[in-house]
Protein backbone atom coordinates (compact mmCIF):
# COMPACT_ATOMS: atom_id res chain seq x y z
CA UNK A 1 0.00 0.00 0.00
CA UNK A 2 1.40 3.71 -0.66
CA UNK A 3 2.77 5.59 2.32
CA UNK A 4 -0.20 7.85 1.49
CA UNK A 5 -3.89 6.77 3.02
CA UNK A 6 -7.37 7.50 4.89
CA UNK A 7 -8.05 6.01 8.11
CA UNK A 8 -11.06 5.27 9.36
CA UNK A 9 -12.29 4.41 12.66
CA UNK A 10 -15.42 2.17 13.48
CA UNK A 11 -16.66 1.42 16.36
CA UNK A 12 -19.98 0.26 17.85
CA UNK A 13 -22.80 -0.94 20.76
CA UNK A 14 -21.74 1.87 23.69
CA UNK A 15 -24.86 1.00 25.52
CA UNK A 16 -24.00 3.89 27.71
CA UNK A 17 -26.24 4.28 30.74
CA UNK A 18 -27.28 7.62 30.31
CA UNK A 19 -25.90 11.37 30.08
CA UNK A 20 -24.51 10.80 34.13
CA UNK A 21 -22.85 7.99 32.93
CA UNK A 22 -19.63 9.29 33.90
CA UNK A 23 -17.26 5.73 33.95
CA UNK A 24 -18.52 5.35 30.49
CA UNK A 25 -17.86 9.07 29.26
CA UNK A 26 -14.76 9.35 30.41
CA UNK A 27 -13.76 5.99 28.85
CA UNK A 28 -15.46 7.53 25.49
CA UNK A 29 -13.04 10.36 25.56
CA UNK A 30 -9.86 8.22 25.94
CA UNK A 31 -11.23 5.87 22.59
CA UNK A 32 -12.30 9.08 21.01
CA UNK A 33 -8.34 10.69 22.22
CA UNK A 34 -6.56 7.49 20.38
CA UNK A 35 -8.58 7.78 17.68
CA UNK A 36 -7.93 11.29 17.11
CA UNK A 37 -4.17 11.17 17.53
CA UNK A 38 -3.98 7.92 15.18
CA UNK A 39 -4.33 10.58 12.34
CA UNK A 40 -8.16 9.13 11.20
CA UNK A 41 -9.94 11.07 9.15
CA UNK A 42 -13.77 9.63 9.73
CA UNK A 43 -15.21 7.61 12.50
CA UNK A 44 -18.22 5.71 12.15
CA UNK A 45 -20.61 4.81 15.45
CA UNK A 46 -22.82 1.96 14.33
CA UNK A 47 -25.79 2.40 17.01
CA UNK A 48 -26.53 1.43 20.46
CA UNK A 49 -25.59 4.82 21.90
CA UNK A 50 -27.56 4.22 25.42
CA UNK A 51 -29.35 1.90 27.03
CA UNK A 52 -32.19 4.43 27.07
CA UNK A 53 -34.42 5.96 24.06
CA UNK A 54 -33.69 9.53 25.91
CA UNK A 55 -32.86 12.27 23.29
CA UNK A 56 -31.27 14.25 26.33
CA UNK A 57 -28.73 11.32 26.12
CA UNK A 58 -28.05 11.82 22.78
CA UNK A 59 -27.18 15.14 23.22
CA UNK A 60 -24.37 14.49 25.62
CA UNK A 61 -22.69 12.83 23.09
CA UNK A 62 -23.28 15.15 20.43
CA UNK A 63 -21.49 17.21 23.06
CA UNK A 64 -18.56 15.06 23.43
CA UNK A 65 -17.95 14.97 19.53
CA UNK A 66 -18.41 18.99 19.81
CA UNK A 67 -16.00 19.40 22.12
CA UNK A 68 -13.65 17.55 19.79
CA UNK A 69 -13.76 19.13 16.76
CA UNK A 70 -15.53 16.17 15.65
CA UNK A 71 -19.25 17.30 15.02
CA UNK A 72 -19.23 17.69 11.13
CA UNK A 73 -20.57 15.45 8.19
CA UNK A 74 -17.03 15.13 6.92
CA UNK A 75 -15.26 13.99 10.27
CA UNK A 76 -18.20 11.36 12.00
CA UNK A 77 -21.27 9.21 10.92
CA UNK A 78 -23.85 7.87 14.07
CA UNK A 79 -26.80 5.73 13.41
CA UNK A 80 -29.24 4.44 16.17
CA UNK A 81 -29.54 0.94 17.02
CA UNK A 82 -32.89 -0.70 18.31
CA UNK A 83 -31.79 0.10 21.75
CA UNK A 84 -31.71 4.09 20.72
CA UNK A 85 -35.47 3.52 19.14
CA UNK A 86 -37.43 1.25 21.43
CA UNK A 87 -37.78 1.49 25.04
CA UNK A 88 -38.99 -2.05 25.26
CA UNK A 89 -40.07 -1.69 29.08
CA UNK A 90 -42.65 0.74 27.98
CA UNK A 91 -43.43 -0.87 24.89
CA UNK A 92 -44.66 -3.98 26.97
CA UNK A 93 -46.27 -1.82 29.35
CA UNK A 94 -48.23 -0.27 26.66
CA UNK A 95 -48.96 -3.55 25.58
CA UNK A 96 -50.47 -4.81 28.49
CA UNK A 97 -52.73 -1.91 29.09
CA UNK A 98 -53.58 -1.51 25.44
CA UNK A 99 -53.53 -4.67 23.75
CA UNK A 100 -52.52 -4.78 20.33
CA UNK A 101 -51.85 -1.22 19.86
CA UNK A 102 -50.47 -1.73 16.39
CA UNK A 103 -50.66 2.02 15.27
CA UNK A 104 -49.05 3.41 18.42
CA UNK A 105 -46.05 1.05 18.58
CA UNK A 106 -45.16 1.83 15.06
CA UNK A 107 -45.97 5.91 15.37
CA UNK A 108 -43.77 6.23 18.80
CA UNK A 109 -40.80 4.41 16.92
CA UNK A 110 -41.08 6.91 13.91
CA UNK A 111 -41.01 10.07 16.44
CA UNK A 112 -38.71 8.59 17.94
CA UNK A 113 -36.48 8.14 15.13
CA UNK A 114 -37.22 11.51 13.57
CA UNK A 115 -36.09 13.04 17.06
CA UNK A 116 -32.43 11.51 16.17
CA UNK A 117 -32.33 12.29 12.61
CA UNK A 118 -33.34 16.20 14.09
CA UNK A 119 -30.55 15.49 16.82
CA UNK A 120 -27.75 14.56 14.49
CA UNK A 121 -28.89 16.20 11.53
CA UNK A 122 -25.71 17.44 10.62
CA UNK A 123 -23.87 14.27 10.23
CA UNK A 124 -26.22 12.66 8.07
CA UNK A 125 -27.24 15.44 5.67
CA UNK A 126 -24.09 18.45 6.34
CA UNK A 127 -26.96 21.28 7.35
CA UNK A 128 -29.13 21.51 9.61
CA UNK A 129 -31.85 20.34 7.89
CA UNK A 130 -34.38 17.62 7.40
CA UNK A 131 -32.55 14.24 7.36
CA UNK A 132 -33.34 9.89 7.55
CA UNK A 133 -32.80 7.16 5.64
CA UNK A 134 -31.31 5.64 3.67
CA UNK A 135 -28.51 8.17 3.35
CA UNK A 136 -25.58 8.52 1.05
CA UNK A 137 -22.31 10.21 2.00
CA UNK A 138 -19.59 10.42 -0.93
CA UNK A 139 -16.06 11.99 0.99
CA UNK A 140 -13.29 12.85 -1.12
CA UNK A 141 -9.77 12.86 -0.63
CA UNK A 142 -7.98 13.60 -3.15
CA UNK A 143 -7.52 10.53 -5.52
CA UNK A 144 -8.92 8.90 -2.77
CA UNK A 145 -12.94 8.54 -2.89
CA UNK A 146 -14.73 6.79 0.14
CA UNK A 147 -18.86 6.62 0.08
CA UNK A 148 -20.72 5.09 2.76
CA UNK A 149 -24.38 3.72 1.99
CA UNK A 150 -26.24 4.35 5.11
CA UNK A 151 -29.16 2.20 5.84
CA UNK A 152 -31.85 1.97 9.10
CA UNK A 153 -32.04 -1.76 10.02
CA UNK A 154 -34.11 -1.14 13.91
CA UNK A 155 -37.93 -1.15 13.22
CA UNK A 156 -40.54 -1.09 16.13
CA UNK A 157 -41.33 -3.62 18.76
CA UNK A 158 -43.90 -6.21 17.85
CA UNK A 159 -45.40 -8.71 20.25
CA UNK A 160 -44.83 -11.83 18.16
CA UNK A 161 -42.64 -10.77 15.33
CA UNK A 162 -40.03 -8.78 17.72
CA UNK A 163 -40.28 -9.61 20.88
CA UNK A 164 -37.49 -7.96 22.25
CA UNK A 165 -36.92 -5.33 19.97
CA UNK A 166 -34.17 -6.36 18.44
CA UNK A 167 -34.79 -7.86 14.87
CA UNK A 168 -33.78 -6.13 11.76
CA UNK A 169 -35.58 -5.26 9.21
CA UNK A 170 -35.00 -2.78 6.58
CA UNK A 171 -37.83 -1.48 4.68
CA UNK A 172 -39.35 -1.73 1.14
CA UNK A 173 -39.02 2.09 0.33
CA UNK A 174 -35.38 1.75 1.76
CA UNK A 175 -34.47 -0.92 -0.40
CA UNK A 176 -36.01 0.72 -3.37
CA UNK A 177 -34.18 3.89 -2.90
CA UNK A 178 -31.07 2.24 -3.14
CA UNK A 179 -31.44 0.81 -6.44
CA UNK A 180 -32.50 4.24 -7.91
CA UNK A 181 -29.82 4.63 -11.01
CA UNK A 182 -28.81 8.22 -9.34
CA UNK A 183 -27.63 6.36 -6.57
CA UNK A 184 -25.26 4.69 -8.19
CA UNK A 185 -24.11 7.26 -10.17
CA UNK A 186 -23.20 9.21 -7.33
CA UNK A 187 -21.12 5.91 -6.30
CA UNK A 188 -19.33 5.87 -9.50
CA UNK A 189 -15.06 5.73 -8.92
CA UNK A 190 -15.80 5.34 -5.18
CA UNK A 191 -15.06 2.83 -2.72
CA UNK A 192 -18.67 1.74 -1.46
CA UNK A 193 -19.03 0.91 2.31
CA UNK A 194 -22.51 -0.62 3.37
CA UNK A 195 -23.09 0.89 7.03
CA UNK A 196 -25.97 -0.62 9.34
CA UNK A 197 -26.73 -1.70 12.87
CA UNK A 198 -27.67 -5.33 12.05
CA UNK A 199 -25.51 -8.45 11.47
CA UNK A 200 -25.52 -9.98 7.84
CA UNK A 201 -24.15 -12.99 9.73
CA UNK A 202 -26.82 -15.60 11.96
CA UNK A 203 -25.28 -15.44 14.77
CA UNK A 204 -26.06 -19.00 16.32
CA UNK A 205 -25.39 -19.39 20.07
CA UNK A 206 -23.89 -22.90 21.32
CA UNK A 207 -26.19 -23.13 24.26
CA UNK A 208 -29.26 -25.16 23.11
CA UNK A 209 -31.69 -23.28 25.35
CA UNK A 210 -30.19 -20.15 23.37
CA UNK A 211 -30.59 -21.30 20.04
CA UNK A 212 -34.62 -20.69 20.51
CA UNK A 213 -33.87 -17.06 20.72
CA UNK A 214 -31.40 -16.93 17.85
CA UNK A 215 -33.96 -15.28 15.76
CA UNK A 216 -34.66 -12.67 17.63
CA UNK A 217 -31.71 -10.94 16.99
CA UNK A 218 -31.86 -11.29 13.00
CA UNK A 219 -32.01 -9.17 10.13
CA UNK A 220 -35.28 -10.90 8.54
CA UNK A 221 -34.69 -9.94 5.01
CA UNK A 222 -30.94 -9.73 5.07
CA UNK A 223 -31.22 -10.89 1.15
CA UNK A 224 -32.93 -7.90 0.04
CA UNK A 225 -30.12 -6.29 1.88
CA UNK A 226 -27.28 -7.89 0.84
CA UNK A 227 -29.08 -7.61 -2.77
CA UNK A 228 -28.65 -3.87 -2.96
CA UNK A 229 -25.44 -3.70 -1.76
CA UNK A 230 -23.78 -5.93 -3.88
CA UNK A 231 -25.95 -3.82 -6.96
CA UNK A 232 -24.05 -0.92 -5.65
CA UNK A 233 -20.33 -2.50 -5.56
CA UNK A 234 -19.56 -2.64 -1.83
CA UNK A 235 -16.57 -3.57 -1.21
CA UNK A 236 -17.18 -3.14 2.90
CA UNK A 237 -19.89 -3.56 5.74
CA UNK A 238 -19.41 -2.20 8.95
CA UNK A 239 -21.81 -2.96 11.52
CA UNK A 240 -22.88 -3.66 15.11
CA UNK A 241 -25.44 -5.20 17.27
CA UNK A 242 -24.39 -8.71 18.18
CA UNK A 243 -20.94 -7.80 20.66
CA UNK A 244 -18.22 -9.58 18.71
CA UNK A 245 -15.21 -7.80 17.13
CA UNK A 246 -14.85 -9.95 14.03
CA UNK A 247 -14.67 -9.83 10.44
CA UNK A 248 -16.44 -12.45 7.56
CA UNK A 249 -16.86 -12.52 4.06
CA UNK A 250 -20.71 -12.48 2.36
CA UNK A 251 -20.75 -12.29 -0.99
CA UNK A 252 -17.34 -11.38 -1.48
CA UNK A 253 -17.44 -8.23 0.65
CA UNK A 254 -15.80 -7.99 3.61
CA UNK A 255 -17.99 -7.43 6.33
CA UNK A 256 -16.78 -6.02 9.41
CA UNK A 257 -18.71 -6.29 13.22
CA UNK A 258 -17.36 -3.69 15.27
CA UNK A 259 -17.63 -5.18 18.50
CA UNK A 260 -18.88 -3.43 21.79
CA UNK A 261 -17.56 -0.69 23.17
CA UNK A 262 -19.78 -0.98 26.29
CA UNK A 263 -17.65 -5.09 25.94
CA UNK A 264 -14.47 -3.70 25.68
CA UNK A 265 -14.22 0.48 25.31
CA UNK A 266 -10.22 0.52 24.89
CA UNK A 267 -10.84 -1.55 21.49
CA UNK A 268 -11.77 -0.08 17.51
CA UNK A 269 -11.91 -1.19 14.31
CA UNK A 270 -9.34 0.59 11.44
CA UNK A 271 -9.65 0.67 7.88
CA UNK A 272 -6.67 2.84 6.32
CA UNK A 273 -7.50 3.45 2.26
CA UNK A 274 -4.21 3.46 0.10
CA UNK A 275 -3.83 5.62 -3.37
CA UNK A 276 -3.82 2.29 -4.83
CA UNK A 277 -7.10 1.30 -4.17
CA UNK A 278 -6.44 -1.54 -1.79
CA UNK A 279 -7.08 -1.35 2.37
CA UNK A 280 -6.51 -3.02 5.15
CA UNK A 281 -7.88 -3.53 8.25
CA UNK A 282 -6.81 -4.56 12.20
CA UNK A 283 -9.05 -3.72 15.33
CA UNK A 284 -6.74 -1.74 16.90
CA UNK A 285 -5.96 -1.75 21.01
CA UNK A 286 -5.42 1.47 22.63
FE1 LIG B 1 -28.52 -3.69 18.85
Amino acid sequence: MSDTSIKLAHFSDLHLAGRHDSRGFERLDKLLTAIINSGCNHIVITGDLFNSTDPSDWAAIKEVLQSKRLYSWDKVTVIPGNHDLINLEEEMRIYNSLNPDSNGRKKRFRRKMDEFCDMFSELITGEDETAGFPFIKVLNYGEISISFVVVNTAYPWANIDNPLGARGYVKRGEIEALFAPTVKKALRDSFVIGVFHHAFRIYETDALIDQAFDWTMELKNREELLGAMLHLNASIVLHGHFHRFQTYMIGGMKVINGGSFNYNPRRYSEIAFGRDGRYTQRFVDI
